[in-house]
């Protein structure tokens, strides 16, 4: 059984296998699209979505994986339409924008996402890929219902001591006082809670396993370029690449899964699987998606949060008023245990309820870093977005931007201003899905109770034991934050070549 769609994704694969030699198939992709092009111009009608400049199936593969955010915003301005499509070689790619489509895209049932991001994002571990073949199963909702199971407020309840631990361990490890990079360091924070919360607590303690496994994670990102997605027959060192990490990551997951099935049951996610029936390769595949979940926005949100705390006094100071409120109310202030024992004495309601000021926070900065493109593969005959038609097997591609960095919507939406969701302001109201930080309509994020924990538990040990400052190369801190790369197609990273770090001086044990 695979938690995957596998079955539809080989009848309605786009990108076959050639049969014949390289040469050749040039030739042939030159003819077909001189051809294409003479038929299609015939045959358009007004239904059709304009499509963007005759040579974009050459044109448009490189830009969209590498400067994604930015052929989009060109690719409306020169249409000047709410849709338009293009060619990703094989694939046909209709961008959207507006409420309306919006709307559609969040809505439509027929639009599928994890095909969607399969081909063109790319960077989760595809375990057929390396010839790992797990019975078809049409039911992602399994996928999602254990998803919840593994994050329900419970496990949470329980996992939240440990969670402390680790996360205090490994901050010990960056001494007293001293300089560290958020996008590595505190990332490895929500590397370790992903891993403690998707897989079981012998990978969550060794290091050096954990150490790998992110490593492998950052070679399946770094190598999901276009042609290793969508011409998987032709060899290429990122394809190479990526098989490599993918058996890699499954080897060693599939070793603490072989050795969780001889030991005494617990409560790990590992056991929790197992005991659903799941098999090895099954349970493996799962938890490598669950942990690629689990990273792949929350480690930037943490970063991001710190970063516009430091950034906005005020706040940082509402935050830290916050933090201490919860310490004074819930813990022993005169105990002599360690801060994060006695945080770790707060019960999950409180961390769930009382930090409003927080909560804003984050979305604000979600608002802000979160403007990536989200994709689906269209299932659904006859659909039709805005008017246009929109034929079965197309993928359709929504930049989250277009909602949060519209200015209809939110005043000087490049400004860090949480209190735009206070009420009375509500900016976030203002359309349909207006706000996509957690997703929405029919694919609201599930991690997000889990996610919204773990950046709290670091933000209030930060704020109640440490004193940081950002900081730039020199150690000083700079005019302004780094801009967000919004053409990272994985993860709202800074962009390259303006690097920023946290200061920090540990005041209370
Ligand atoms: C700050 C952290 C996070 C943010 C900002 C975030 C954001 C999102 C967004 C925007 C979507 C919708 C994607 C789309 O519509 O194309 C989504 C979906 C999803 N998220 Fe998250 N997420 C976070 C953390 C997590 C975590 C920790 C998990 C689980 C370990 C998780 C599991 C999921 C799943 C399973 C879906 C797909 C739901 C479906 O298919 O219906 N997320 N998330």
């Amino acid at each position: 059984m695979s938690l995957f769609n596998e079955s539809t994704t080989a009848s309605w694969t786009l990108f076959p296998e050639p049969s014949v030699a390289l040469p050749t198939v040039a030739g042939v992709l030159f003819s077909s699209i001189i051809l294409y092009f003479s038929i299609d111009k015939l045959s358009r009608n007004e239904k059709d979505v304009e499509r963007l400049g005759s040579l974009s199936i050459l044109t448009a593969c490189q830009p969209f994986f590498n400067q994604r955010a930015d052929f989009l915003k060109t690719g409306f301005e020169k249409t000047r339409q709410k849709l338009f499509s293009f060619k990703v070689l094989h694939a046909t790619v209709v961008a959207v924008r507006g409420e309306t489509a919006r709307k559609a895209f969040y809505d439509t049932r027929g639009l599928d996402l994890e095909e969607g991001y399969r081909y063109l994002m790319g960077s989760a571990p595809i375990l057929g890929d390396i010839g790992v073949e797990l019975e078809p199963n049409q039911d992602i909702s399994l996928f999602n219902k254990y998803i919840l199971n593994l994050l329900s407020k419970q496990r949470m309840a329980e996992t939240l001591p440990t969670f402390f631990d680790d996360i205090q361990a490994r901050m010990d490890g960056w001494g007293k006082e001293g300089r560290i990079d958020p996008f590595k360091d505190v990332y490895d924070l929500i590397f370790q809670t992903t891993i403690r919360m998707a897989t079981c607590r012998e990978l969550a303690t060794d290091m050096k396993a954990m150490t790998k496994l992110r490593e492998q994670y950052w070679v399946l990102e770094k190598n999901a370029t276009p042609t290793a997605l969508l011409l998987q027959w032709l060899p290429s060192s990122a394809k190479r690449n990526k098989l490599i990490a993918t058996k890699d990551l499954h080897a060693t997951m599939r070793t603490y899964v072989e050795n969780r099935k001889g030991a005494t049951p617990n409560s790990d996610a590992i056991d929790f699987l197992l005991s659903k029936g799941l098999k090895t390769d099954e349970v493996v595949e799962f938890v490598l998606n669950m942990t690629f979940l689990g990273l792949i926005n929350t480690g930037c949100s943490a970063c991001w949060t710190l970063l516009y705390l430091s950034f906005h006094m005020e706040w940082k100071q509402k935050v830290a008023t916050e933090v201490n409120a919860i310490i004074e109310k819930h813990t022993n202030t005169s105990s002599p245990e360690p801060l994060h024992k006695r945080l770790a004495a707060v019960p999950i309601s409180a961390w769930d309820e009382e930090m409003p000021a927080l909560e804003l926070v984050l979305r604000e900065t979600l608002r802000l870093i979160l403007s990536p493109t989200a994709l689906r593969r269209n299932f659904q005959e006859n659909l039709e977005i805005d008017g246009k038609r929109i034929p079965i097997g197309n993928f359709v591609a929504y930049s989250l931007g277009d909602a949060h960095m519209n200015p209809d919507i939110y005043t000087d939406p490049t400004e860090f201003d949480p209190t735009r969701f206070d009420p009375g302001r509500e900016e976030d109201k203002k359309e349909t899905y207006a706000y996509l930080g957690w997703g929405g309509g029919r694919h609201p994020c599930l991690g997000i109770k889990f996610a919204k924990l773990e950046i709290k538990i670091i933000v209030a040990l930060l704020l109640a034991g440490y004193e940081y400052d950002v900081v730039d190369e020199r150690g000083e801190r700079p005019e302004r934050l780094p801009d967000t790369d919004f053409n990272d197609i994985h993860q709202p990273r800074p962009v390259a070549g303006d690097p920023c770090y946290l200061k920090f001086k540990r005041i209370v044990d």
